[in-house]
């Protein structure tokens, strides 16, 4: 029976990438029905709000989503839509991999994937000002909070990853020598997960360390688990390393959903223009098929969009070439 798949494809670039992607996935003949669904600016073109209970009830029943880039309108009175959909779904594990596709760059062999935690650090929102004699801003405190359950299922999320694709290592990336008690509490809780885990290799890595060592030997780590503040920071490093954020997919996984995206954005710069790079999104829809158990169906897709790059006849403008979103669609399906 087709798995019921929420699609949201989003504003700007977003509706020609995901249908590129949609196209891929029926042409390698996928077993998806799409329910579609709108946010962003289109959201409230049609619903007068950025994200929709509409599109929220259809993850509800799929739990499962592909979105596409979403732009988030200016002005107050307006949910925020990533807050939403993260506190909606419980989105725990920011999923983002990162691996070299065309050789001959900066570094060579990279193949690796971050899991940040999602919800929890000192993005929880929890701030506020301190008010010292008449200036009512002299100073300012946000809270970190860490928790021993959130820290123990991210940390978990990582291993179960790394057995479940095959890989050695899991990288724990902390403070704790300075954050004594919330990032030490991170790694004590670590520590004890790694434990159960003896077919994977432990490391812990101090966060500034972390940082040049992605630099110098990026190809000596595999899993990497951190806290939401450094996740967010460490996500984007490894991007760079191999090109950028025109390839790069990433996941948001949780308890009550799981919702797959690029991690670029809407790229008004070039919206309407049929020149954008689909490849993004069609790695976050293999990451998908992984998800719903479909591993075999998403290396072969995730095959024929790297031999059309590698190959560079058929690329977007973006990878050197002059090709349309269509034309290096019709390549990879012709690489299937
Ligand atoms: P952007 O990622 O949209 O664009 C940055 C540059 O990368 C632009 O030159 C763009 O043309 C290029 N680019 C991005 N994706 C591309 C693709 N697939 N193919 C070829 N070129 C591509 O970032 P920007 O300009 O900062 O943000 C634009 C809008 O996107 C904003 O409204 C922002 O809020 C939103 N955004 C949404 C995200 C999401 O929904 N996940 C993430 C990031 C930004």
């Amino acid at each position: 029976m087709a798995t019921l798949v929420t699609l949201i494809p989003g504003d700007g670039i977003g509706p020609s990438i995901c249908s590129a992607t949609v196209r891929i996935l029926e042409a390698a003949g996928a077993d998806i029905q799409w329910d579609t669904q709108y946010a962003g600016m289109a959201g409230v073109a049609r619903y007068g709000d950025p994200i929709p209970d509409e599109t929220l009830d259809s993850i509800r029943r799929t739990r499962i989503a592909l979105k596409g880039p979403l732009e988030t309108p200016v002005g107050e009175g307006f949910r925020s839509i990533n807050v939403a959909l993260r506190k909606t779904f419980d989105l725990y594990a920011n999923v983002r991999p990162a691996h070299t596709i065309v050789p001959g760059g900066r570094y060579e062999g990279i193949d690796l994937v971050l899991i940040r935690e999602n919800t929890e650090g000192l993005y929880i929102g929890n701030e506020h000002y301190i008010r010292i004699g008449s200036d009512p801003r002299a100073a300012a405190e946000s809270i970190a909070l860490i928790t021993r359950a959130g820290s123990e299922r991210i940390v978990r999320y990582a291993f179960d990853h790394a057995v479940k694709h095959g890989r050695r290592k899991v990288t724990l990336v902390h403070k704790a020598n300075i954050l004594k008690y919330s990032q030490g509490l991170f790694l004590d809780v670590g520590r004890t997960v790694a434990q159960q885990y003896s077919s994977i290799e432990f490391q812990e890595v101090i966060v500034d360390a972390m940082a040049m060592s992605l630099v110098l030997n990026p190809e000596r780590f595999d899993v990497i688990v951190t806290t939401n503040l450094f996740g967010d920071i460490l996500s984007d490093e490894i991007s760079g390393l191999v090109g950028g954020l025109g390839l790069a997919p990433g996941a948001n996984i949780g308890l009550g959903g799981a919702i797959f995206e690029a991690v670029h954005g809407t790229a008004p710069d070039i919206a309407g223009k049929g020149v954008a790079n689909p490849g993004a999104v069609i790695l976050a829809a293999c990451m998908m098929l992984e998800y719903m158990n479909d591993g075999e169906r998403a290396t072969r897709i995730r095959r024929a969009l790297e031999k059309t790059i590698r190959d560079g006849r058929t690329v977007t403008r973006d990878l050197g070439g002059t090709a349309s979103t269509d034309q290096f669609t019709d390549a990879v399906i012709a690489q299937l």
